[in-house]
């Protein structure tokens, strides 16, 4: 074991994640790393999405070449720190997908599947199809050797250990504004069954999980609840009292 003093109740580090992971004790360090990067688009306050007055919004605008680099950048250090056999999931919306796509070809992932997560809910649009979609790109370091280990439970057999996990996920009932772990304070939380799901396919209890642009500290929660360690990398320290509020819902694991 590495010499990082982690409580089982997870560490918080702010700064910049091209700085902050790029510590030596993180080099090799993690399991897995779960990414949900900010979306490099510009957030209009005035919008239903975004305005209400109970979330601290986050500069979130790239212009040119800036959102591939900065992707380069971050993913290249995630690619350091992760375990020889370790995994990484990036969750990505389609308008940005390009860059992302580009920006982790540059480095020596492999990449396995590319997830789209389903979800029923979407801004309203009228002349165009409302968005209701996220990409999720699953990356190893070793094709040959990763964690992975299907949880599919076949609903007509309830047989747990089906050997098939799909690459469409769909809940009905959970989404980025709709989740039973969402918290006043931070717009756009991911839904604890989703990074559970990553967390019980790619780690094994006692694996150490990355949770990257940790915003609310969903993906500590979702680790915990399944009692993987994890460290919470976020830019902005305004989301201490967002993430510890989440954090003190305990175990509400959807097992
Ligand atoms: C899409 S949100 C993540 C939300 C999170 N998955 C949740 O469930 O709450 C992206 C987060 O990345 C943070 N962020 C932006 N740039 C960053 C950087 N360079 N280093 C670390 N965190 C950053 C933002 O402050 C924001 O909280």
């Amino acid at each position: 074991m590495l010499p990082l003093h982690v409580t089982p109740e997870s560490e918080f580090i702010f700064g910049d994640i091209r700085k902050t992971l790029k510590q030596p004790r993180f080099t090799g360090f993690f399991d897995l790393v779960i990414a949900d990067p900010p979306f490099g688009l510009k957030f209009d306050k005035s919008s239903h999405e975004y305005g209400a007055e109970d979330y601290i919004l986050y500069d979130d605008e790239f212009k040119g070449t800036e959102y591939e680099e900065f992707t380069h950048q971050w993913a290249s250090v995630v690619y350091e720190s992760l375990k020889d056999n370790g995994s990484f999931y990036l969750v990505s919306g389609w308008t940005r997908l390009r860059e992302i796509l580009n920006a982790v070809a540059r480095i020596p992932f492999h990449l396995i599947n590319h997830v789209i997560w389903a979800y029923s809910w979407g801004v309203y649009a009228k002349r165009k199809y409302v968005t209701s979609h996220y990409h999720i790109l699953f990356l190893v370091k070793d094709k040959k050797n990763y964690t992975f280990k299907p949880q599919y439970v076949n609903p007509n057999t309830k047989r747990k250990g089906n050997p098939y996990e799909r690459d469409v996920w769909f809940w009905p009932e959970y989404n980025r504004g709709n989740d039973p772990h969402r918290i006043k304070g931070h717009p756009c939380q991911l839904p604890i069954v989703l990074l559970e799901k990553m967390i019980k396919i790619s780690t094994n209890e006692g694996d150490w999980i990355g949770d990257a642009f940790s915003g609310s500290a969903g993906c500590a929660l979702a680790a915990l609840n399944l009692n993987r360690n994890v460290a919470s990398f976020e830019i902005n320290p305004e989301y201490k009292n967002v993430m510890e509020k989440k954090l003190a819902l305990g175990d509400h694991s959807t097992e």
